[in-house]
């Protein structure tokens, strides 16, 4: 098992990473459990048929544990889905003494931690992690819901008391989903890990070796990025912007495809390798994007997305961004693996660039 320590400055909390540890939760979440008297699991319809007995299993002896259970998809992290949520936690009986285990991935893990968040002014709350994304999703505290006009609009700060990551449940994850989470793992390792990103280069050419034996080590590195910059910076007033390599584009990626073909993880790998070319564009950085592209491509990422969609209509999403100051089209550009900053860049760059994606006359890839 590898164990690391998120240290933030509202608390400090563990992460096991490993094999069978939902058979483990009672002993590994001990300390978090004690004094508690009554569990909520939230999962989803794929997850909790195959994992939710065995934590319940495993807590029992110790507390009493209710299983409720969302329907899978991103539509259950909504306004809908966190009514039906506190009703659970109502019907269950939770207080303030109560604990929710958010048993899924990050569409579980946000909404669980929300509810955890607000359920009478903010009960504990525990991370299971299901999927390779959550790896990301589930450190740092950031959680929420979607509202019908935007994602992630209504949310809170809220860190877990423990992360809990089996390991053993990623050998149910559709392929599709280990590339999604991969990705993340790629951003974490460019943004702050040259190392591990050379590592990820020469060991993981295909869907299938992201499953190998080096995978919990790669996890612990990937989530050590994340904590650090997280204790760095728990808000997001600086660096923790960094973690939005790639998603500038990527949620536009996402929005223009309606939510259905990509992937976050894919949307966001489309959306690194057009960071590295507006960082070579600008003169920042030298990326070799033509090589990053082919990886890229026998990962399996839709590296040429963009080129599917009109420049100017992503354009205009990308301003209408969350994270956009004022209309501006911030990006998070890096002048080399480690070396990440934040970029105010002209909408008419960003245009040629796209255009010349969809052109096809981008010679570089
Ligand atoms: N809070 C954060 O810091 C943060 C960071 C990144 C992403 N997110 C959020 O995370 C969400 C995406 O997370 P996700 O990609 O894990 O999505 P998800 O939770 O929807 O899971 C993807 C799919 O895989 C299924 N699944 C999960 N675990 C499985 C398993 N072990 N076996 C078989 N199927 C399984 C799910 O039921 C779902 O159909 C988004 O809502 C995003 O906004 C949050
Ligand atoms: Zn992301």
């Amino acid at each position: 098992m590898e164990q690391l320590i998120i240290d933030t400055s509202s608390r400090e909390y563990p992460v096991y990473i490993g094999e069978g540890l939902l058979h483990r939760s009672a002993e590994l979440l001990a300390s978090v459990l004690e004094g508690k008297s009554r569990a909520l699991i939230i999962s989803d319809s794929n997850t909790a048929p195959l994992y939710a007995e065995t934590v319940r299993d495993s807590l029992e002896p110790l507390l009493s544990v209710h299983i409720h259970t969302l329907q899978a998809g991103e539509h259950s992290k909504s306004l809908e889905g966190y009514d039906q949520v506190m009703t659970a936690c109502i019907n269950a009986r939770l207080d303030r003494h109560s604990v929710i285990l958010a048993l899924g991935g990050g569409m579980v893990g946000d909404l669980a931690g929300f509810a955890a968040a607000t359920y009478m002014r903010g009960i504990s709350f525990v991370q299971m992690p299901t999927t390779l994304l959550a790896q990301d999703s589930s450190v740092g505290g950031k959680t929420g819901i979607n509202h019908p006009l935007g994602k992630n609009l209504i949310g809170a700060f809220h860190q877990p008391e423990a992360v809990l990551y089996d390991t053993d449940t990623l050998a149910s994850l559709p392929d599709k989903e280990w590339r999604s989470g991969f990705a993340e793992m790629i951003k974490h390792a460019v943004i702050k890990d040259p190392d591990l990103l050379v590592r990820l280069r020469t060991e993981v050419q295909n869907t299938e070796d992201m499953k190998k034996d080096s995978l919990k080590q790669f996890l612990k590195q990937s989530m050590t990025v994340k904590a650090d910059i997280v204790k760095e910076d728990e808000r997001e007033a600086g660096v923790r912007a960094f973690l939005n390599f790639g998603h500038t584009l990527g949620h536009a990626l996402e929005k223009a495809s309606g939510y259905k073909d990509l992937t976050h993880g894919e949307a966001v790998a489309a959306g690194m390798i057009f960071a590295m070319k507006v960082s070579n564009y600008l003169q920042y950085s030298e990326w070799d994007t033509a090589a990053e592209t082919a990886w890229f491509k026998a990962l399996g990422y839709p590296v040429e997305a963009p080129a599917a969609f009109e420049p100017a209509a992503l354009v205009e999403t990308m301003k209408s961004d969350k994270k956009a100051r004022a209309g501006e089209l911030t990006f998070v550009l890096a002048a080399s693996p480690g070396k990440p900053f934040l970029a105010n860049v002209e909408e008419r760059d960003i245009l040629h660039l796209l255009s010349e994606m969809k052109k096809g006359e981008c010679r570089d890839d």
